[in-house]
């Protein structure tokens, strides 16, 4: 199967398979503030992943390029970029690099935002020079590497040699000249898998992880022979943030994604330790159903919701965010706990602490 079939494919079952009631959130509340002290309108939504700096927390995760039909996907979603100043990566360019004749489905991003933080996308099979590649195609401020295992694996046609990989992403964070993400592409990652990649010098990673777009199951719709009993694998968004923390003090700065339906859910991963949040189906289905400016107002939206959470809970700032007392109850609480991660912790974050 062509690769522009199989993304016209991945749009399509990504839509229908979407786990939009998803209750991964709902394990994650918070202790309320009534004494907040700060004002709605001195939230600064400003956020870091050093070196980039961003003026949301919310960014456009990895979809789609590589046919011409999505070209129209990719240069409505840069104009929400550029009109709500978010950061937007591009789907995997490896297309592109095997057929120029698509490239331009990638490079109309950084013709509709010839000033935004935009971020090119390829698999840890890359070569340097392909990854040198993608970044000029697009002229990318960085680079997500993606890490997707499992989907590879229930793809028909996918790849199922994973040696060498960690010293790949090495390789390539050495010589490519901008900022490397490695993310997941929604099963999530370990504290294991993280550690690694923290030793390979990576220090901006993406946990990707399950409870939004499932690729288990949009696979499983392409598949002949469909393996459900995969479709849930993995860590979910929450999880694999909890599993971040121990690295999260030694440096390492984390985005989460998967399952990030609306500010709130993007509050509650930033609690939990994350500096920005990516958004890849919510937006897909936004672009795909209603009008440009009907996608300007949700963006409005969730940073409205942002702002309210954050000002309820005395935060006024992403980094003071970070701060707040979480509380993690069910199968995510009892889930850390085998992994040696407490709970309480979180629950206990603020006391004792004053405010300024
Ligand atoms: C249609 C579609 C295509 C995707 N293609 C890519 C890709 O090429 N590269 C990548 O790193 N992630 C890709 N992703 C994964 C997203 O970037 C994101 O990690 C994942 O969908 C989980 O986030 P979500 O629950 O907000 O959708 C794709 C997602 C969708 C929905």
């Amino acid at each position: 199967m062509d690769r522009s079939r199989r993304k016209m494919d991945h749009i399509q079952f990504a839509l229908e398979t979407r786990e939009e009631e998803s209750s991964i959130w709902d394990d994650i509340s918070f202790a309320p503030n009534s004494l907040p002290n700060i004002s709605y309108g001195n939230c600064n939504l400003a956020a870091s992943l050093p070196p980039l700096q961003l003026s949301s927390p919310l960014l456009i995760n990895a979809m789609t390029g590589g046919a011409p039909a999505v070209t129209a996907i990719n240069q409505k979603l840069a104009v929400i970029a550029r009109e709500r100043g978010l950061a937007m990566a591009v789907g995997s360019q490896m297309a592109a690099l095997r057929d120029p004749a698509v490239r331009e489905s990638y490079q109309v991003v950084r013709r509709e935002n010839p000033k935004g933080m935009v971020f090119a996308n390829l698999g840890a099979e890359a070569t340097v020079e392909q990854a040198v590649q993608a970044v000029e195609m697009i002229e990318a401020n960085g680079l997500q590497i993606h890490l997707n295992v499992m989907q590879e694996l229930l793809m028909p046609e996918g790849d199922r040699d994973f040696r060498g990989y960690l010293d790949n992403i090495r390789r390539i964070k050495e010589h490519v000249g901008v900022p490397v993400i490695v993310k997941e592409v929604g099963f999530g990652m370990s504290a294991e898998s993280m550690e690694k990649l923290a030793d390979a010098g990576i220090t901006l990673l993406d946990v990707g992880g399950r409870g939004g777009t499932n690729f288990a199951k949009v696979e499983n719709r392409r598949h002949h022979t469909p393996m459900f009993m995969f479709e849930d694998w993995g860590f979910t968004t929450p999880e694999s943030l909890l599993e971040s923390a121990e690295l999260q003090s030694r440096g390492i700065t984390f985005i989460a994604s998967g399952g990030i339906r609306h500010g709130l859910d993007a509050v509650k991963a930033i609690a939990l330790g994350a500096s920005a949040v990516g958004m890849a189906g919510s937006f897909l289905r936004l672009v795909q159903t209603v009008s440009i400016e009907e996608c300007l107002a949700t963006v409005d939206l969730w940073h409205h919701q942002i702002r309210v959470a954050m000002t309820a809970l005395g935060a006024a700032s992403i980094n003071e965010l970070q701060q707040v007392t979480v509380m993690i109850t069910g199968r995510t609480a009892e889930r850390a706990r085998l992994r040696g991660i407490a709970p309480e912790k979180y629950a206990r974050k603020r006391l004792g602490k004053r405010d300024s």
